[in-house]
């Protein structure tokens, strides 16, 4: 038996064991024909994955440019219907995966309160996973522990309905599709300018509790040449098991304290907030962040070529008199969460290919 909050639920069998392997064991049971069934964590994505996965991005955003185009999309999965399970707070991952689905054609129930679930009745969050995928072809979620998306998919994978569940951010850990817009973006950006191998980044910020960073940096890890900078206050600085990772694929970063100084060497700089939400002894108050804000006087020492990113929501990292400069990318890294969605939505199930083919521009 597992306590949950003060009740006791039924655990199932089999999962504490799985849970002890290494990754790249655990994470073979999260693929199907060599690529993501579930997608779940950053370590399963591979460059010529993700290269493909904007592919269909792109075809799907001039696909969507006319009404033609739109009511052709909508056909693409009409047979299909997905669960968006957020119980921790979100506006754009749950409206960009839900504008997703539904320009694909998609259906969706939407839970974004487990208080109005069955688990307030103590149904275990296992019985409530399996029982979204009775209804659903697809399962999207957010939730505040970090592996429940994982303990979801994998006991689905071991029932005679496993439908596919995507990662829309895991408490502190890990928020992979946020990491695949964000580099969409990043391509884009440098698209006429020697694509994003060789350029230097800097991750700013909450790297420590902050999952977007966490899984963009293992993904950045894949282009070649890149400068990674990751820039915090020593609190807030980028834990070792993704330190680790860096290090081990060689990767060439640097962990610093300095922001100013940095900024007029960077092709790219990703801003993030302080995760308050995640305090445990008022550490957020400890410091002082406004060192790391973006002002609007940063912007004459930032290369004419550079870019600036923010996962949002944000508060003052960035002046909003910096938003009307054309390297502030953040709106566009917004909206690019749609497409990007779409288009791996379609490769989980395999459909890209019609879009890819489709006349329909
Ligand atoms: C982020 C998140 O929820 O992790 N937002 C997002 O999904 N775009 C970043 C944050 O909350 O700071």
């Amino acid at each position: 038996m597992a306590v949950e909050g003060t009740k006791r639920v039924q655990e199932y069998a089999g999962w504490r064991e799985f849970k002890v392997q290494p990754i790249e064991e655990r994470l073979k049971h999260f693929e199907k024909n060599n690529k993501p069934f579930d997608l779940l964590f950053a370590a399963q994505l591979k460059r010529d994955y993700w290269s493909s996965v904007f592919e269909v991005a792109n075809k799907i955003r001039t696909i969507a440019k006319n009404k033609v185009g739109l009511d052709y999309l909508r056909t693409t999965m009409s047979d299909k219907r997905a669960m968006l399970f957020f119980s921790q707070p979100s506006t754009r991952t749950f409206l960009s995966f839900q504008n997703a689905c539904h320009m694909l054609g998609i259906q969706t129930s939407t839970i974004r309160d487990s208080s109005t679930s069955s688990e307030i009745k103590g149904e275990s969050p296992e019985d409530t996973i399996r029982t979204f995928s009775s209804y659903v072809d697809l399962i999207i979620m957010r939730h505040k522990e970090e592996g429940y998306a994982e303990k979801s998919a994998w006991l689905l994978n071991n029932t005679k309905r496993p439908v596919p569940v995507i990662n829309g951010g895991s408490g502190k850990d890990e928020h992979p599709t946020q990491a695949l817009l964000d580099l969409y973006t990043l391509e884009r950006a440098f698209w006429n300018k020697g694509g994003l191998d060789g350029k230097t980044v800097a991750l700013v910020g909450d790297l420590k509790r902050g999952r977007t960073v966490r899984s963009l940096a293992q993904l950045l890890t894949q282009y070649h040449g890149v400068r990674l900078l990751l820039i915090a206050p020593k609190t807030f600085q980028m834990r070792e098991d993704i330190l680790a990772h860096l290090d081990k694929a060689k990767m060439n970063y640097e962990v610093t304290e300095e922001f100013e100084k940095n900024l007029p060497h960077l092709d790219a700089i990703y801003m993030t907030r302080i995760q308050d939400e995640y305090d445990e002894g008022g550490e957020s108050k400890s410091v002082d962040n406004t060192v790391y804000h973006f002002e609007k006087r940063h912007l004459a020492v930032l290369r004419p070529t550079g870019v600036i990113l923010h996962p949002f929501p944000r508060r003052f990292e960035i002046d909003v008199a910096v938003d009307a400069d054309p390297r502030a990318l953040y709106w566009k890294q917004e909206r690019n969460g749609m497409w990007v969605r779409s288009a791996l939505i379609l490769k989980i199930f395999a459909r890209e290919a019609e879009i890819l083919h489709s006349d329909k521009v």
